[in-house]
């Protein structure tokens, strides 16, 4: 197969995990005899510095023109420090998501058999945990009217969200629960939001088209506790932006480090695949971070191509690093191998990279 792949390094670490995700798709390529052409083009505070913008026209036009968008991370200290920032490198990624059509994130939790001790949660409460979270992505609080007033004393952010952005991010989510458990969880504040009970509202009406799924609705406060209490309960949860937000990152402490989930967005056009976790400033340039997110979201790439088993072969490897020990310091210490006792070697970034290329 012929892939063209946009590749958006992005900030902080971005630039080094997408090296080690391109080290192992290039692998992969010259493995079962594909033939991937990757296009950078710039984003986040990197394409500020270059143009004054964080998702510049031409890099839209290269997402566009792409099979798929392979992204890194988004974000600078120098903007987070100082509110009065007229541009910040996330509106890069709002509007990428927006102009791509993006609407839907889907985040996977899952264990790692050799990690399950790594977890700071019990062993027994997450093992067996296999869940999706699939947030909303281009609506909701993240792109509703906001601003200030009172002459700057008072500011507001707003949630809303129409019928059909809610009808087809739950559409995506029981079309995936068919594929799976067929459990659907819809999230949500209805207790006290009248956009969640729009979003009540839209999910019930659609549950007959889908007589197989069974269908719960939780408070997000709820969902909280639970996820970290009783995580293998859940299949697929449906829910708005912030939400998901939040929820992502807690279900992401299930795996044992943050370093290891990736994520697929899904929508209108090009496909974009990404980390789920931030840029890491204090780690950029240093090739400490954890390149596992991004490597196991090219798999994801793959795996939407229909390319099951070069996709599979990446877990696969994953897996054998992790096992092995070949992992970088955030994973280094209790991970629990055949020759390492306890607390190995904390591998470089690229190194794990190597690794993982050679071993496919
Ligand atoms: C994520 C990130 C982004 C978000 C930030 C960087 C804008 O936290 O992808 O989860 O909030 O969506
Ligand atoms: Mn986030």
């Amino acid at each position: 197969m012929k892939l063209n792949i946009a590749l958006l390094a992005g900030d902080g670490i971005g630039p080094e995990v997408i090296d080690q995700a391109v080290k192992v798709s290039n692998a992969i390529a010259a493995k079962f005899n594909h033939e991937i052409s990757w296009t950078p083009a710039l984003t986040g505070a990197a394409a500020i510095d270059d143009c004054g913008e964080p998702y510049p026209d031409s890099t839209h036009a290269v997402c566009e023109a792409a099979d798929a968008v392979l992204f890194g991370a988004i974000g600078h200290p120098r903007f987070d420090n100082d509110p009065s920032a007229k541009v910040r490198p996330e509106q890069g990624l709002l509007k990428m998501r927006q102009k791509l059509g993006l609407f839907a994130n889907v985040r996977p939790t899952f264990t790692f058999p050799s990690l399950i001790d790594k977890s700071p949660l019990k062993k027994e409460r997450i093992e067996g945990t296999d869940l999706i979270i699939l947030r909303e992505l281009t609506g909701g609080v993240y792109f509703g009217e906001r601003g200030r007033k009172d002459d700057g004393n008072t500011a507001f952010d707003t949630m809303t969200y129409k019928r059909e952005e809610i009808t087809r991010l739950a559409k995506k989510g029981f079309e995936l629960a068919m594929t799976r458990g067929k459990k659907l969880c819809c999230v949500d504040k209805a207790n006290v939001l009248e956009s969640s009970r729009l979003w009540r509202e839209t999910v019930q009406a659609m549950e007959k088209d889908y007589p197989e799924v069974e269908v719960s609705y939780e408070f997000v406060d709820a969902v909280a506790m639970r996820l970290v209490q009783w995580p293998s309960s859940y299949d697929v949860m449906i829910t708005a932006n912030l939400f998901g937000d939040i929820l992502t990152d807690e279900a992401s402490v299930i795996s044992g480090s943050m370093g290891l989930m990736p994520s697929a967005s899904v929508g209108e056009k090009t496909k974009l695949y990404e980390p789920i976790h931030g840029s890491y400033p204090q780690a950029a340039g240093k090739d400490i971070a954890n390149p596992l997110a991004t490597v196991l979201s090219a798999a994801m790439l793959f795996e939407d191509f229909g390319l099951t088993e070069e996709a599979t072969l990446i877990r696969t490897v994953v897996n054998k690093s992790l096992a092995e020990g070949v992992v970088t310091e955030d994973l280094a210490e209790g991970v629990v191998t055949e020759d390492l006792a306890e607390g190995g070697k904390a591998y470089k970034t690229s190194e794990v990279g190597d690794w993982l290329a050679k071993n496919i």
